[in-house]
């Protein structure tokens, strides 16, 4: 691509506390070790507003720790505005989808994906299960599942934009 702008990345989950801002800290730091930070933006937003200028949640935080990364994003919610800004706006689940799907503009509507989508070893249309309410494994399955399609979602990205 001739283009100066970088690449730009959203992820969504519904509070964007736990799982969309992991999958943010995954994926700076894929992208990083690849050495494409000027390349590639990474962001992450969620369909609903409760929890804006949040951190992430401390579990969250406290479980991507261990593995060396650090999360500092804030949340915000998904705004129209945002379907001009990414290339690639990936749901977390089915649901977070869906309330995409229904407010995407039909110019952007093939830029939204299912993240899991992008993990060779997922079934068509898998999600990453919402941790909030359940326990300390629940948050460090959603690292594993993030790590495993943020690996795939960044060879994707490479492969279509010859990086
Ligand atoms: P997330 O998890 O969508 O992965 O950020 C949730 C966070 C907060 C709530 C639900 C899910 N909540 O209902 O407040």
């Amino acid at each position: 691509m001739a283009g100066e702008r970088p690449i730009s990345v959203c992820f969504v989950c519904l509070g964007n506390i736990c799982r969309s801002p992991t999958a943010e800290g995954v994926m700076r730091h894929l992208v990083a070790r690849a050495q494409l930070g000027s390349k590639i933006e990474i962001s992450s937003a969620g369909t609903a507003g409760y929890h804006t200028g949040e951190l992430p949640d401390r579990r969250s935080r406290a479980a991507a720790l261990e593995r060396g990364i650090e999360l500092q994003s804030r949340a915000r919610q998904f705004a129209a505005a945002d379907w001009d800004r990414f290339d690639y706006v990936l749901a977390m689940d089915g649901e977070n989808f869906d309330a995409l799907a229904a407010q995407a503009p039909r110019a952007a509507r093939s830029r939204l994906r299912m993240l899991r989508e992008f993990d060779p070893e997922s079934e068509p249309r898998s999600d990453v299960p919402d941790p909030y309410y359940g326990g300390a494994d629940g948050f460090e399955h959603v690292l594993d599942l993030c790590e495993a399609a943020c690996a795939g979602l960044l060879e994707h990205i490479r492969r279509e934009h010859a990086l």
